[in-house]
């Protein structure tokens, strides 16, 4: 048991053990789905003529799963944990926190039962149709009371900058979806959004990218500040540069959305200002990077025999890697290249595979044993595995969409010299066939991590015939 539940016995940590459980199991059901329409894309018979399983449905199915029901089920039970042990005190308002629990589910099974059957808003990320984004604010709120209230009773004087990250994730989302989502029902399972034209592109790619930035950077930033210096052993490398890394972030982000939308409608000068906020965004971004892999200066070691460690400083690799990326992706010229290619699909999975999904897998790993009262978890040499299945995954997957997407740009804008294409799109298409073969066999790698991983937490969680004997011994002990 650890030194921190012994001091304080009272935190609620129910709803940190229901949500944990559901982040594996998404986990699970997200990245099959990502692998299922990876398998589509190279053989598109695999829909079967079924409307439920075309492309089209699936891929928002992935995308809600992995970013929402995985990532947020993730974000939300570290979030409840942190809060709770740097504030030393009880979540306030447990009953609201089952609330967040049971509607964030139904959010999630709306979602998995609406997309196959093709109800969308038609905007990405914000697929599902007005009653549920209306539960989506709702849970979100209730989400914020649960949060904020229990930093408002703290016993320390201190915000530890975990939290920060955690609040500005709940606050900036809030804000995000609600003004977003705003729609005009014509039915239950219809609405049109309150916006027209580039307006409405200009709101979609400011939630967009600030989705990137506050739901797939900030939050993850928050479990980044808690569980790599209590993994490491260690308090964080700067704190002063955590201060600088939360304030230059979440004041940058919040302009560089129209670089989703190079070269389209939006006035010129609004896509050079998030090409310039994009650029500028590296800093921040690499200061956070450097400020979570310099926290085991020193202690360089333990990286050998800890592979939970090794999970969360190898997510800081990738997200280093991905935000050294996205702003070279923003400017115009190699945007003129990137876009539309599977360039841009590589770039999303170092973030998601690489820095998202492999946080999480450390964090997760360190939380379960703690949860559960367990002394680790039930097979090291398995996280291990895991972590080595998670990283070839992840670099077979974004090499091969570097090198279709860089293929593909430069196919699509090859000419003769009297102004002809060189390729048709579908030789363009029939050149990438290689590629993804490869990156649903990386895609499959990363899966059977995530397999090995359910596997791992399941043995965990178990009552084993250890813990009856113990059981056993105490009552003796006590008779
Ligand atoms: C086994 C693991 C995974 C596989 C095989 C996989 C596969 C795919 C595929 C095939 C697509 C569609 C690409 C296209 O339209 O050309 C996609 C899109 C996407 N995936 Fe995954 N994925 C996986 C895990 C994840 C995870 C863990 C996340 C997030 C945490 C994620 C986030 C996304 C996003 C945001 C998109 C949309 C990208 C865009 O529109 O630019 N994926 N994924
Ligand atoms: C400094 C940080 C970053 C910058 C400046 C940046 C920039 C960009 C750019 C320029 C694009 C391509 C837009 C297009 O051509 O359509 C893009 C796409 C994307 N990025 Fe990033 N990126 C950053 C970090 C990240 C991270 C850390 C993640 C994930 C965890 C991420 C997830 C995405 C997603 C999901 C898309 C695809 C959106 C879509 O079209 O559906 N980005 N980013």
């Amino acid at each position: 048991m650890s030194t921190e539940a012994v001091a304080a016995p009272h935190y609620h940590d129910k709803v940190v053990r229901q949500f944990t459980v559901m982040t594996v199991v998404w986990g699970l059901v997200g990245m099959s789905v990502g692998a299922y329409i990876a398998a589509e894309l190279l053989w598109p018979l695999l829909n079967f003529d079924i409307p439920y399983l075309t492309y089209s449905r699936l891929r928002p199915l992935h995308t809600n799963a992995v970013i929402f029901a995985f990532g947020g089920s993730g974000l939300i039970a570290t979030s409840y944990w942190v809060v709770q042990r740097t504030c030393r005190a009880p979540l306030f308002l447990p009953k609201l926190a089952a609330f967040t629990f049971w509607g964030w589910q139904t959010v999630i099974v709306l979602a998995a039962i609406t997309l196959p059957m093709g109800i969308t808003q038609g905007k990405e990320y914000a697929e599902l149709e007005w009653p549920i984004d209306i539960l989506i604010a709702i849970v979100w709120v209730a989400y914020a009371i649960v949060f904020f209230g229990t930093i408002a009773r703290r016993t320390v004087s201190h915000i530890y900058v975990a939290n920060w990250f955690y609040g500005a994730f709940i606050i900036a989302v809030a804000l995000l979806h609600i003004v977003n989502s705003a729609a005009i029902p014509i039915s239950l399972t219809k609405s049109y959004s309150a916006y027209g034209g580039a307006v409405d592109a200009m709101v979609e790619w400011w939630y967009g990218h600030n989705a990137v930035g506050f739901f797939l950077t900030a939050g993850f930033l928050g479990m980044m500040y808690y569980f790599v210096p209590k993994q490491a052993g260690r308090p964080i490398y700067s704190y002063r540069l955590s201060v600088v890394h939360f304030w230059a972030l979440i004041s940058i982000y919040m302009w560089a959305g129209p670089h989703h939308l190079q070269y389209t409608a939006l006035p010129d000068w609004v896509q050079s200002l998030g090409m310039v906020f994009s650029l500028i965004l590296f800093a921040p971004s690499w200061g956070g990077m450097i400020n979570g892999i310099m926290t085991l200066s020193g202690a360089w070691h333990k990286l050998r025999d800890d592979p939970i460690l090794k999970f969360l400083i190898v997510s800081l690799s990738f997200y280093g890697m991905s935000t050294f990326e996205g702003p070279m992706m923003s400017i115009k010229t190699v945007n003129a290249l990137s876009h539309y290619t599977d360039w841009t699909i590589g770039h999303v999975h170092s973030g998601a595979l690489g820095w998202v999904a492999m946080i999480t897998f450390g964090s997760i790993y360190a939380l379960v044993p703690k949860l559960w009262n367990k002394p680790a978890m039930y097979s090291v040499p398995a996280i291990n595995l895991h972590f080595w299945l998670a990283t070839i995954g992840t670099v077979l997957y974004i090499v091969a969409m570097w090198i279709a997407g860089v293929m593909q740009g430069l196919m699509w804008r090859a000419a003769e010299a009297d102004g002809s294409l060189t390729y048709s799109f579908i030789e363009s298409l029939k050149a990438t066939y290689p590629f993804y073969a490869m990156r649903l066999g990386g895609g499959l790698i990363f899966l059977s991590g995530m397999v090995i991983m359910a596997w791992n937490t399941w043995k965990t969680i178990m009552p084993s015939a250890h813990d009856a004997q113990a059981a056993v011994g105490t009552a003796e002990a006590h008779a």
